[in-house]
């Protein structure tokens, strides 16, 4: 497999930490080119300073971490404390980070990456909302075509949404930040909650991480711990969806995930469907597709995967 150079951008979050991990794992297939931070599940200066603390956890100091914009582009932010604690990373305690954060702006740092590499090389995988991306994006209308895709967690079909009845997280958060990336024309691929809440942390997944015997075993057990009582109550069911690291998961081994080509529209007018990805899986409207919406993972390869590389941090 060839070696992808990506950008992860990223509003950490115990799952956006784990999926983190999981690329600085997995360095023969991933190189990550920096980290960008946004608003999203805690402000701007909690989720910078958390990728600096998964990076120090992964022993990875020589990681660019940037921070990105601090709020959505048209709307108040909107966060997840509820889900992810005070900190965004609550559960176990983990020292500040001691290394430093770029002086370059994150979205700065996507445009010059994406006109400095070579085109159709870089892979932006965003997991946190998308007001970064759609901020390089209108700024900078040349990186389009330069990038060779982007690979998201956002949206749902089957299962709606799960800040509102109609949306999921991350594009409830910014949806006119969503709708400029998926009307820009790149190649998309979606990691809906119809992929992550088949990605569920049940009791002997989360043992496999701690029976690694490792720090990182060890911290990626207690944040799920943390962040399934929420989930857990509000699903009834054994487990929390592990929702961002799926896109990484999907660089890896694209064979765990199955999907449509699609069309994929955004609500940005209504107040009761802000953030629904309209999502045509049935193919009954002529828009053209514009991504790849995935439906379903195979759960325990994933977590084979994830345990297997957790486990050379
Ligand atoms: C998304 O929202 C956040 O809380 C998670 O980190 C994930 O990116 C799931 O809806
Ligand atoms: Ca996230």
């Amino acid at each position: 497999m060839a070696r992808r150079k990506i950008i992860i951008d990223t509003d950490p979050g115990q799952d956006d930490a784990v999926a983190i991990l999981l690329a600085l794992a997995s360095p023969a297939e991933i190189e990550v080119l920096g980290i960008t931070a946004v608003a999203g599940n805690v402000p701007l200066a909690l989720t910078q300073k958390n990728a600096r603390i998964v990076c120090e956890l992964a022993g990875r100091r020589d990681i660019a971490v940037f921070a990105g914009c601090d709020a959505p582009l048209k709307r108040r932010l909107v966060t997840a404390e509820h889900v992810h604690g005070k900190t965004g990373l609550d559960g176990p305690v983990l020292p500040d980070p001691t290394m430093p954060l770029a002086d370059t702006h994150g979205v700065d740092f996507i445009v010059e990456t994406l006109r400095t590499e070579a085109p159709g090389t870089v892979t932006l995988c965003p997991l946190g909302p998308l007001t970064n991306i759609a901020t390089a994006l209108e700024r900078a209308p040349d990186i389009g075509p330069r990038i060779a895709e982007i690979v998201l967690m956002g949206g749902a079909y089957f299962e709606v949404g799960n800040i509102t009845p109609a949306a999921e997280f991350n594009i409830y958060v910014d949806p006119e930040a969503a709708e400029i990336v998926f009307r820009s024309g790149v190649k998309l691929t979606v990691m809906p909650l119809d992929v992550t809440h088949k990605a569920l942390t049940t009791r002997p997944r989360v043992e496999a991480f701690r029976n690694l015997g490792t720090d990182p075993g060890r911290v990626v057990a207690e944040w799920t711990d943390f962040f399934e009582r929420f989930d857990e109550a509000k699903y009834g069911q054994d487990g929390a969806p592990l929702h961002d690291p799926c896109v990484i998961a999907y660089l890896l081994r694209p064979d765990l995930f199955s999907g449509r080509n699609i069309n994929v529209e955004i609500e940005t007018g209504s107040d009761l469907t802000r953030g629904m990805s309209v999502a045509d899986w049935w193919r009954v409207t002529d828009r053209a597709p514009n991504a790849t919406f995935m439906g379903d993972v195979d759960a325990d390869g994933f977590f084979a995967l994830l345990t297997e590389r957790v486990a050379r941090l």
